[in-house]
């Protein structure tokens, strides 16, 4: 297993480290003291196009060569970033046609990372011929396990750039995608204001405008901006896969909060890799949530340098980060046990941000593995020196094991950039949040999910919730049919089914498409502000443990065969069902009208577990988060005690702590922010 650190080995020659004399003598130390943490991995490079290509077409490799030796002598294995997410200044300079455009219209200047804008022919052209230099200078480098291609695309705000190259690049997209201008002005709904056009370079950019866009457009402006990142992504691997084929590529990605579709970029990687900030979040659902999302963006074709397909995170915050308004340090074990939540939920490499914390530059007090001073505290690497103990101990149980899940959770960017356009029936729904509220639901349950887009393969899935498919497509609708038809457990939810892809909504009921397979028509919805709420009265077998308000969105059901398992209780809508199950081939289709408060969906699932299909993990309390990685029938268990006391854990069979090689039996209290990793006691699995 993969355990390291991410270097800026640029920033420690003389006079920050190292003497005049020699001024990089401060990287032989650095690599000394990895290893003492027991680092075998470190990232390198991603910032240092400034440093590599001094000025134009001057390329300096070898003092990463150097770096990258000394790692080498210390057993130490590199992942090399493509610089290409910090231009130079020179470059800005020479070529300011590569500077973004905001939506106002007004340039963003260099002087800072990430100043370009990705359909520059400028920085296509130096980029290629930079990526192409250094692959060719370090490629073969012994110590080169895999690429990062650029770093945290879509950062600091730069999915989108209105410059004339981006205008000429949408344009030839509109028209691949269209072909005639009457067919654009139909499917994009231009007569809507009269803003019809007559040539493609009329076709405005979302820029500042006096009021909203055209939702059509803007929705292809989203994909159109997408493609630019997953084709820019898609130029440098063509060049590194061509010049060094077997170093597997990734880059890091954030919890699909950029304005980029991950599926698609993740299908130009060999494999994912994340950042995680979880020391600093304080709901381990959520932070659960974000890692199982990321883990699902690669489910097959994953290649690692290792040959494990599982996920890598390129950064977890070795502690406090810099851009929140209060900073604090993450308490001694926190970052301990998020990193086994990392582990538990299919990572199989960590690598921490960042190795010392930078004497200066805008994130000189960011967290780190060690200190400004080197003769200060040791607490950190302290913990993650543990960490790596640890996981040397652990790595030979959880080499080939994957996190197998049983409930899916469907997801697309396409929907959630049209649930985020201005004017929605109700501003105040948020698709995350809805979807939060499912997911906690079967995470505190200890059901293991993956989330997927309706394309995919479902049929593994015991049971899938489709929550707010605003946006679907026929196919797509005709995917989820067949997901149920073949006997399949599908929960869908309110604002399902209102437009099609093309943003248009039909002239038939809703859920478009899905009327037949939920047996029902949605004829009205209302919504409501926070402040109000309707009410859920259930009939028969739906467990309820409190009563169940109806929130912010309630679709008005006319039954069409269906089967009526709740309605509302007040105003004109009172007694229309709002809950409802439709057999459907040999599957079973459940419609929720409405959103309500967490213990709703935590009595859904527990109705679902006894239709059948669904297994926890494990019984423990509450607050203990679990989760499992496996292979050919051998299981291993995490248990994270996410509280600040000890929580007491009953086992009525043996089971085998790896950590501590020791049996557990009955009582156990895992201590405050604790992680037991367990498998089931060999001579019990012999027995079974
Ligand atoms: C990440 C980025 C790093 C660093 C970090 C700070 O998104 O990749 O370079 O800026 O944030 O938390």
């Amino acid at each position: 297993m993969y355990f390291g650190v991410d270097y800026y080995p640029e920033q420690w020659v003389f006079p920050y480290g190292g003497s005049a004399e020699n001024p990089e003598a401060q990287w032989l130390h650095d690599a000394q003291l990895m290893r003492t943490a027991g680092f075998n991995v470190v990232r390198l490079g991603e910032f240092s196009w400034g440093l590599c290509e001094t000025e134009d077409g001057k390329f300096d490799f070898d003092w990463l060569k150097r770096v990258m030796d000394i790692l080498g002598e210390h057993g130490i294995q590199v992942v090399l970033g493509t610089p290409t997410a910090a231009p130079p200044i020179w470059l800005a300079k020479n070529h300011p046609e590569i500077l973004p455009v905001d939506e106002r219209g007004i340039t963003k200047h260099e002087g800072t990372r990430r100043a370009v804008c990705l359909n520059s022919d400028a920085y296509w052209t130096y980029s290629k011929r930079l990526v192409e230099n250094m692959a060719q200078a370090l490629g073969n480098h012994p110590q080169l396990i895999a690429w990062q291609i650029d770093n945290s695309l879509g950062g600091n705000f730069t999915e989108a750039a209105f410059n004339e190259d981006t205008r000429r690049d949408w344009h030839l997209w509109l028209e691949a995608k269209y072909e005639t201008i009457e067919r654009l002005n139909q499917m994009l709904g231009l007569r809507h204001w009269g803003q019809l056009v007559t040539a493609w370079n009329q076709v405005p950019m979302p820029m500042a405008a006096p009021t909203v866009h055209n939702p059509a457009l803007v929705l292809d402006w989203n994909r159109f901006c997408s493609d630019t990142i997953v084709q820019f992504v898609g130029m440098q691997a063509e060049i590194l896969r061509r010049l060094t084929p077997d170093r597997p590529i990734t880059t890091n990605l954030r919890a699909l909060r950029h304005r980029f579709d991950h599926f698609d970029l993740a299908d130009v990687l060999d494999f994912v890799s994340i950042e995680s900030t979880a020391a600093i979040k304080s709901k381990p659902s959520e932070i659960a949530c974000e890692i199982d999302m990321l883990r699902s963006l690669k489910k097959s074709g994953i290649k690692t340098p290792d040959g494990d397909t599982g996920f890598w995170v390129m950064e977890q915050k070795a502690g406090n980060v810099n851009w929140q308004e209060v900073n604090a340090l993450v308490r001694p074990g926190v970052l301990r046990m998020f990193t086994y939540q990392l582990v538990s939920r299919g990572a199989t490499a960590i690598l921490f941000f960042r190795w010392r914390q930078s004497r200066y530059g805008s994130e000189k007090f960011h967290g780190a593995v060690l200190p400004h001073n080197l003769e200060g505290s040791r607490r950190v690497f302290n913990e993650i020196a543990q960490i790596g103990e640890e996981l040397k101990i652990l790595a030979p149980a959880l080499k080939g094991t994957k996190v197998t899940a049983e409930a899916c959770i469907i997801y697309t960017h396409d929907n959630d950039w049209t649930l985020q356009q201005p004017n929605p029936p109700n501003k105040f729904f948020s698709l995350r949040e809805h979807i939060q509220l499912i997911y906690t639901a079967l995470h505190d349950r200890n059901i293991l999910v993956d989330f997927a887009r309706p394309n995919e393969d479902l049929s593994a899935y015991k049971i899938v919730f489709a929550p707010s498919l605003h946006l679907l497509s026929a196919g797509d609708a005709d995917r989820l049919k067949l997901y149920v038809q073949n006997g399949g457990t599908l929960v869908s939810t309110f604002n399902t089914g209102l437009v099609d892809e093309h943003s248009i909504v039909p002239d038939s009921g809703f859920p478009h498409n899905l009327t037949d397979l939920f047996g029902l028509e949605v004829q009205e919805f209302d919504t409501l502000p926070p402040s109000e709420e309707n009410h859920l009265t259930f009939k028969g077998a739906f467990p309820t443990s409190h009563l169940h308000p109806a929130k912010l969105w309630c679709d008005m059901i006319e039954p069409k065969g269906c089967q009526i398992l709740a309605t509302y209780s007040k105003d004109f809508y009172s007694g229309k069902a709002a809950i409802t199950m439709n057999t459907f081939g040999l599957g079973k289709a459940i419609y929720i009208g409405t959103q309500s408060h967490q213990h709703f969906y935590h009595d859904l699932v527990a109705w679902l577990r006894q239709m059948g299909g669904l297994h926890p993990l494990l019984k423990v309390p509450e607050n203990i988060e679990v989760s499992m990685r496996e292979k050919e029938g051998a299981r291993v268990y995490f248990l994270l005690n996410h509280q600040n006391s000890p929580v007491r854990v009953q086992f009525y069979k043996p089971m085998h702590d790896f950590l501590t090689g020791s049996n557990i039996v009955g009582n156990y209290d895992i201590p405050p922010h604790g992680v037991l990793v367990i498998d089931e006691h060999p001579e019990v699995k012999t027995a079974g």
